[in-house]
């Protein structure tokens, strides 16, 4: 199961419709009640993470299942530079400092995503591309200012995120390899180091467990930038998985990144239940939520069993299904079932599976 690139982001703007009028609620279709489970955060001795975004942050249902099972909290928009930079180059950071504080308040750990993303051009950058000295003053300024402001909350950041080509030949730079060139990996990191001497920092990608061709690319990229002596110092690999991801590929890419000796984020992980093309059952029909939870504990245990010091954190990219950015994405389905909670917030077997995975350990 591969996400497309239009997948991933034809997810936006429908999924923003969706946030709008509020994420399609399909309580009828809440999967099969599960006994009730440890909060997740206690079953594990490292980081586990979730997204959120300010508009959930009046849901009381739904911070109250981050704070009980999630020990970290990934901004999944609002700290990335189609939210913060504006195109007079003003920086809003209302919504960042929300949900920073939200971390604080609730004693969460912070993971910064993104700083370098192909998916984002600014204005303010796309008027610099041709001229390396701006370009590179205003990337060091937005990364001084932001990255800088989350100091000692957030834990690491997603410097690079997805520079690597779907079919793993070349790279995806988007704007920043017009304005940095051959750098445009590189210098992020630097700037991101001297921003924040403590954050560990990562390159981050998608689909890597799916596509080898593209997990061989990623690791020379990373080998590429540490030989150039970026502070290169966490792999991240998204994990947007599906229900049918064929045994033994769920793991791949944390154990092949292990090599490296660095610390794994398993930075997005949601598994959908949708297949387009497939009338058979529903997103929750049961068979489909016991593949699910299958797939969710080989990558669990993969990553439970990296070494602690390789253990950043075990994040799944939103809390309840309906929460899912798949519901609006062009590959997903309204009713999708993605995450480990269903619509209503009740545990899924994926998520004792999770747990199971986790305590085995
Ligand atoms: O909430 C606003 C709404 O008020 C406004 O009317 C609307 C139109 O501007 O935008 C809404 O915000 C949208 C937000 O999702 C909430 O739905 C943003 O435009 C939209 O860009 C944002 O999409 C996010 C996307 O990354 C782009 O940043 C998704 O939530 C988020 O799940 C997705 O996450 C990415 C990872 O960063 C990288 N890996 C793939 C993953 C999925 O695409």
């Amino acid at each position: 199961m591969s996400l497309t690139r239009r997948a991933l982001l034809g997810a936006a703007p429908a999924a923003a419709a969706l946030v709008a009028c509020g994420r399609h609620d399909d309580a009828a279709n809440a999967a099969p009640a599960v006994a009730p489970v440890r909060p997740l955060k206690d079953t594990a001795p490292f980081r586990i993470g979730t997204c959120l975004m300010t508009a959930e942050l009046d849901d009381p249902q739904f911070t109250g299942l981050v704070q009980r099972n999630f020990s970290q909290v990934t901004p999944e928009w609002e700290m990335k530079m189609e939210r913060i930079l504006a195109a007079d180059g003003s920086l809003a950071l209302d919504a960042a400092d929300r949900i920073a504080g939200f971390c604080r308040d609730s004693r969460l750990a912070m993971h910064g995503t993104t700083l370098v993303w192909y998916a984002q051009d600014p204005p303010t950058f796309e008027a610099l591309k041709h001229d390396r000295a701006g370009f590179e003053d205003h990337l060091r300024d937005y990364i001084r200012q932001v990255v800088g402001r989350y100091r000692g909350l957030a834990r690491g950041w997603d410097v690079v995120n997805e520079a690597v080509a779907e079919d793993g030949n070349g790279y995806r730079g988007g704007v920043w390899a017009e304005g940095l060139g051959d750098d445009f990996a590189r210098v992020p990191f630097e700037m991101a180091r001297e921003a924040d001497p403590d954050a560990v920092l990562f390159l981050n990608d998608y689909n890597l467990e799916s596509m080898p061709a593209k997990l061989d690319a990623f690791q020379r990229l990373a080998e590429r930038l540490l030989k150039a002596g970026a502070p290169l110092t966490g792999l991240g690999t998204q994990s947007h998985l599906g229900f049918d991801t064929p045994p033994g590929q769920a793991g791949a890419a944390v154990k092949a990144l292990a090599r490296f000796g660095l610390p794994i984020h398993v930075s997005e992980l949601d598994i959908t239940t949708h297949k387009p093309g497939l009338s058979l059952g529903s997103p929750s029909d049961p068979a489909r939520l016991q593949a699910q939870a299958r797939v969710a504990a080989e990558i669990a245990a993969a990553f439970a069993d990296l070494p602690a010091a390789q253990r950043y954190a075990f994040t799944i990219w939103g809390v309840r299904d309906k929460d899912s950015w798949l519901r609006g994405s062009a590959q997903g389905a309204p009713d999708d079932a993605p995450l480990l909670f269903d619509a209503a917030g009740a545990p899924k077997p994926a998520l004792a599976a999770v747990e199971a995975a986790f305590a085995r350990r």
